[in-house]
Parts: C-alpha cells; structure tokens; sequence
C-alpha cells in the first residue's frame, strides 16, 4: 500500500542535476513548504506541495501519516569505520592529558591498538555489534553509509571484518556499502615494511575480497609513517584492475601529495583534504574528484586547523560531509553534529552542509540518481525531524533531532 506522509512544514528535495553539485548548486536546496511525500513500493511516487502530492492518483487510498517538522533525504555517510571490537580510551585519556593523535600512536595506540580486539572477536559479535550501532545511525537519520575494514591488517581478520558488514546487513535495515581499507596502517607482522605489505595485499587479500564479493571500495592512508603517495597510486590502481573503486585518506595531517596519488587511480572521491592546496583543488576539480570532509573528526583531536570548505567549493569541486565515525579519532554517529561543525569552523552555510550530507554523500558512493534526493523514482529514503525550519538541524548542536526514519519506504525509527 502507498504511503502518504503529509503536513511536512519544510521538505528538501535535493531535486537537480544527476550529477554532484558543486559551487552555487550546492546551496539549491529544492525547499518545498506545506508538503507532503507520496512512497510506493519503496519508492518515492510524488514529492512537493501538499496540495499537488494529494491529487496524485496513488494518494487517495495511500495510508496517511501526519508527520509535520521537516523531512530531508535520509543522511549518505559515505565515510565510517563503524567496524571495531573496543573504544579507545586509554587513547582518548592521553589525548586529554595532551598527546597528539600521532604521539599517542608512538607509544603504542592509534590504529594498531584496535588491532588485538578485532582479530580476537567473533564474527558473529562482530556482526551483532555492527548492527547495534547501525541502529544508532538510523535514529539520527542516517540511511545509508559506507563502512570499511582497516582494523584487522591481516587477510583472515580483513576477510572477517567485510564478512560482519555482510552479516550484519542482514540484521538492519540500514544500508551499508563496504570498503577494503587493509591498508590503514603496516601490521607489526610486516616490521615497518610497506611495499612488502602492499605487495601481499594485491596478491592475497584483494583477489579473495573480490571473488566473494566482499567489498565495492578499495582505500588507503596515504600519509607519513603510513603509506607514500607513490605506494598509494599503485595500489589502488592494482585494486581498480580486480573491480574496486578507488578512495584515499589524503591529506588529513599534513599536505603529502595523497589527493593526486588518488586522482591518478581515478579515486571516487578524496577524504578528509584537510591540508589541500591551490594544485590539489585544481586538481580535484579537474578529474571531478569529490572532497568528502569530516570535520567531527577535527573536532575530537581538538585541531585549530579545518578543511578549506570554502576553496573547494569557490573552485568548483563537489563537497561531501561524513561522520569518520570510528574508534580512534571520530566516536560520533550523529550526522547532525558534522553540519554543526561544518558550518561553525568551515563555513559551509547550512544549506551546503545538508546538500553535502545528502545527495553529494550519494554521489561519493556511486549512488547519485538512486539515493540522496527526495524526486518521483528516486528510493523512499528518508529522514524526519522535529523542527519549523531546515535550518534548526544546523543550529543546534549535541542533539538528536531525528523524529522518524523511512528506509526503502519503510518507517525503520520512530521516536518513542
Ligand atoms: O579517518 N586516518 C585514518 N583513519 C581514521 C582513523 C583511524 C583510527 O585512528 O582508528 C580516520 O581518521
Ligand atoms: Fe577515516
């Protein structure tokens, strides 16, 4: 039966171009007032004006739900890491007590300390525990997001960890697109040895990832003490050759040349970009690379420093916002604080931020057309919040101000 969700008091469609917007397009938001969406078969049948929604033909014999607030397409958080066995909080307590995310990995913590945890834990739990905090994303309006590996390091526990995601996208109705990312760090079996790393990746681990299918992404660190952007251009090269679409963490600590190593693989999009300069942008906005920011991250390490948003956007490459979420520098699922934040230190106006939480997340997942926009034939993802105006979702921060949650047409959250 079609479903009619009406007395919606700001709805944003996103509706646009079929591609990812970029410059001025980023602030077209598509506002409808006193609307209503009108879901068949889980997918999106009419969406705009009360009135107009009510005369389609499906309308009358729809189920009604009064909803009012707002209602956005659900968040695409096209950047997690949302697989890991444990917190960090020996890490998180010498951060406080002053050590630098790269201090606290030379005495021992950062990505190979959630190493242990993840090779000792069960599949199963691992899979229970994925779909736990997937339950979290979904009441924060979240409907989609990207979660990587990177916390096993070897090929048994890399294998495990996309095997959970799999598992556990049968106990959600969150939908979840994997990422090989076992080359996050060097595993201590590798002794500091890189290349060597990279080499038994390409040979054993991405053969065996893609012949079960396991993952749509292949993503690399590419930073000091990590890997080089040389190393990063060959791998993910050597990954797009077996079927993976290219990513890179680039430039979050320093400008060390990751954005281009990417864009040389012909990566889908360039994380974090903290440290981009004038040729990376240029860069980026000649091969149509999408900058997906995550400024929440920023916030937890405590960093002065913030992607330039603002550049990236003047010069015309699209801008996607992500949580990170992650055990190490990211613990937050909550879209809603990585617009606050965005908007407070890179100066996105709330407008960029929901566009870039929305249908540029979908397209920096290759999902642009089918998810991120709220248009007759799009999927019925979508995501409702308890305010007059679109802008409150940006204003106030810490919050949840998710009220209800449709997944594929289906209501998946509704606030008790
Ligand atoms: O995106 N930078 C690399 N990866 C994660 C952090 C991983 C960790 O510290 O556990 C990030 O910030
Ligand atoms: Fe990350």
């Amino acid at each position: 039966m079609a479903i009619l969700f009406t007395g919606i008091k700001q709805l944003l469609t996103f509706a646009g171009d079929n591609a990812p917007r970029a410059g001025a397009a980023m602030r077209e938001t598509g506002l409808v007032k006193n609307a209503a969406v009108l879901v068949e078969n889980g997918i999106i049948a009419a969406a705009g004006s009360g009135a107009a929604v009510a005369r389609h033909r499906l309308a009358k014999k729809a189920k009604k739900i009064a909803v009012g607030g707002v209602c956005l397409p659900g968040f695409v958080d096209s950047h997690t890491h949302a697989v890991f066995a444990e917190p960090r909080l020996k890490d998180f307590s010498m951060r406080t007590a002053g050590a630098s995310y790269q201090e606290i990995k030379a005495a021992g913590g950062g990505i190979l300390a959630s190493i242990g945890a993840v090779r000792r834990q069960p599949l199963g739990a691992m899979a229970a525990q994925l779909a736990a905090r997937a339950g979290r994303f979904l009441e924060c309006g979240t409907t989609t997001m990207e979660v990587k590996s990177g916390y096993g390091l070897s090929l048994e526990s890399e294998l495990k960890m996309l095997r959970a995601v799999r598992a556990a996208a049968e106990l959600t109705p969150l939908e979840m697109l994997p990422t090989l990312l076992a080359a996050h760090s060097v595993p201590p079996e590798f002794a500091g040895d890189a290349q060597k790393y990279l080499d038994h990746i390409v040979a054993e681990v991405l053969p065996r990832v893609a012949a079960e299918k396991l993952a749509v992404f292949a993503d690399i660190f590419c930073e000091k003490g990590y890997f080089t952007p040389e190393q990063a251009t060959g791998y993910l090269k050597a990954a797009a050759g077996l079927g993976f679409r290219p990513k890179v963490h680039s430039e979050q600590l320093s400008n060390y040349g990751g954005t281009r190593a990417g864009i040389a693989a012909g990566a889908i999009s360039a994380d974090h970009a903290d440290h981009v300069y004038a040729e990376d942008i240029a860069a980026m906005r000649e091969a149509g690379t999408i900058a997906a920011l995550l400024p929440a991250s920023n916030f937890y390490l405590g960093l002065v420093k913030y992607p330039p948003a603002r550049e990236l956007i003047a010069e015309g490459v699209p801008v996607a916002l992500a949580t990170d979420f992650n055990p190490g520098t990211c613990p937050c699922w909550n879209m809603q604080f990585v617009l606050s934040a965005a908007c407070t230190h890179c100066g996105m106006t709330p407008e960029e931020t929901l566009c870039a939480a929305t249908v540029n997340g979908a397209w920096a997942l290759g999902l642009g057309g089918r998810l991120g926009a709220v248009v007759p034939g799009m999927q019925a993802d979508l995501a409702f919040f308890n305010a007059d105006d679109y802008r409150e979702l940006c204003y106030y921060f810490g919050a949840n101000q998710c009220v209800m949650t449709v997944k594929k047409g289906k209501i998946v959250y509704r606030k008790p």
